[in-house]
């Protein structure tokens, strides 16, 4: 066991042109805390990133939507609107009034979307897959509760400029708001990835067939998004071989050899890499050790931060073997809001409750203490297992 005190977990690292004091990055988590109807960042969501930020840290803020026709989660905060970017300045302040920093995801949901929370916009994808929307297992959360996506049609060819340039939109919005950089969520079935698998993409255009063909979306965007800013201020995030959201490829590790490959031409800030161990926020194969950031090391020249199903000890064993750069932590920054002094002095961490991941409220959302000596659940390897 890595012993978190000790390890380089607490060595500085640049991430683009961001310097930070420690390598305990709080992962982006949709948390549905937004002021409705317009998904505004508020006080509520003020003080949920002041708890979390710390002295040289790095938060990842949970996705930001692109427009009103691209929502895709009842709750999730915008990033198009200038009631949303005064929102974001006031957290961005209290961020960095603590000595951290902040980057905006910026998400496009794809067919993970309903008409409810689109002012009427019929979802887009690659193509159209009609068992996505007519799985009853599958749902989203709109408006009028969990119900299953609505259908979607295929992104016509000269839409796709438009959704680009909707990302570089965001860019500057982020920029004027005063985010330290922006990460593009490329992963978890959302609109890119579901360019990427070709489970998803069955174009005959030149965004699907090949993988070069499939990348190139995730190219576009990235090349948008570098010029809206500069290179080093810009993030991705990726799910090599994920599942999650009825995601699959046939040959994944092919697929995400050239992404890793070819993101190197952009220089980007970091490359954020979600173990194929998880599947969402589920740790799916237990035993499975890191193995998209190994891949990916030998390819992408720049950062990596590797992220899914990492516990302190893993964490400083990724960055002392130089697997990574940096680790986000998803869950155990939900309920413990002061993690990188837990980790770094390796007290221990309280458990998270699931059932308030996205209920709009205070309760299971600010109302999870810093460490004060004594408080704080102790969860056996067992109760923490039971968490996920
Ligand atoms: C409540 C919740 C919300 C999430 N929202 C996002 C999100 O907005 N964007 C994203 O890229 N990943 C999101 N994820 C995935 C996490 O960033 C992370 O990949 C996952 O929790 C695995 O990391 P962990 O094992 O440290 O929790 C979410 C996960 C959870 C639990």
């Amino acid at each position: 066991m890595n012993a978190t005190k000790t390890s380089q977990l607490f060595s500085p690292v640049e991430l683009g042109s961001t310097r930070l004091k420690h390598r305990v990055v709080m992962a982006p988590l949709t948390r549905s805390r937004s002021v409705q109807p317009d998904g505004v960042p508020g006080d509520l969501m003020l003080e949920y990133y002041t708890q979390r930020a710390s002295d040289g840290g790095l938060i990842i803020s949970e996705a930001a939507q692109l427009s009103i026709a691209t929502r895709g989660w009842h709750g999730a905060p915008g990033m198009y609107s200038d009631a949303q970017v005064d929102g974001w300045k006031k957290i961005i302040d209290a961020v960095h009034a603590k000595g951290g920093h902040i980057f905006a995801q910026l998400w496009h949901p794809g067919r993970f979307s309903h008409v409810s929370l689109t002012g009427g916009a019929v979802p887009v994808s690659a193509s159209v897959d009609p068992e996505y929307w007519q799985n009853p297992s599958r749902l989203i959360s709109t408006p009028s509760g969990w119900i299953q996506p609505s259908p979607h049609r295929a992104l016509e060819k000269s839409e796709i400029t438009g959704v680009v340039e909707d990302y570089g939109k965001a860019v500057e919005r982020a920029k004027s708001a005063g985010f330290d950089g922006v990460e593009v969520h490329a992963g978890n079935g959302y609109l890119i990835d579901q360019f990427l698998q070709d489970g998803s993409n069955k174009r005959t255009d030149e965004y699907g067939g090949s993988i070069e063909n499939r990348a190139r979306l995730l190219f576009e965007v990235v090349e948008a998004m570098v010029s809206a800013w500069t290179h080093d201020r810009v993030g991705v995030r990726i799910t090599p071989s994920g599942t999650f959201n009825a995601m699959s490829d046939s040959d994944p590790e092919a697929l995400h050899a050239h992404v890793a490959e070819g993101l190197n031409r952009f220089g980007p800030a970091y490359l954020h890499i979600i173990e194929p161990r998880m599947s969402g926020s589920l740790v799916i194969k237990e035993d499975q050790p890191p193995v998209a950031t190994e891949r990916a090391r030998k390819i992408f020249k720049g950062k990596i931060v590797a992220n899914g199903g990492f516990e302190p000890a893993s964490a400083a064993a990724a960055i002392d073997q130089g697997d990574a750069d940096a680790i986000s932590f998803g869950r155990y920054f939900i309920s413990n809001p002061d993690l990188p002094r837990r980790i770094r002095e390796e007290l221990p961490l309280a458990s998270y409750d699931r059932d308030t991941f996205y209920t709009f409220q205070a309760k299971g959302y600010t109302d999870y203490p810093s460490y004060n000596g004594g408080q704080s659940l102790i969860p056996s390897r067992e109760d923490s297992l039971a968490f996920r």
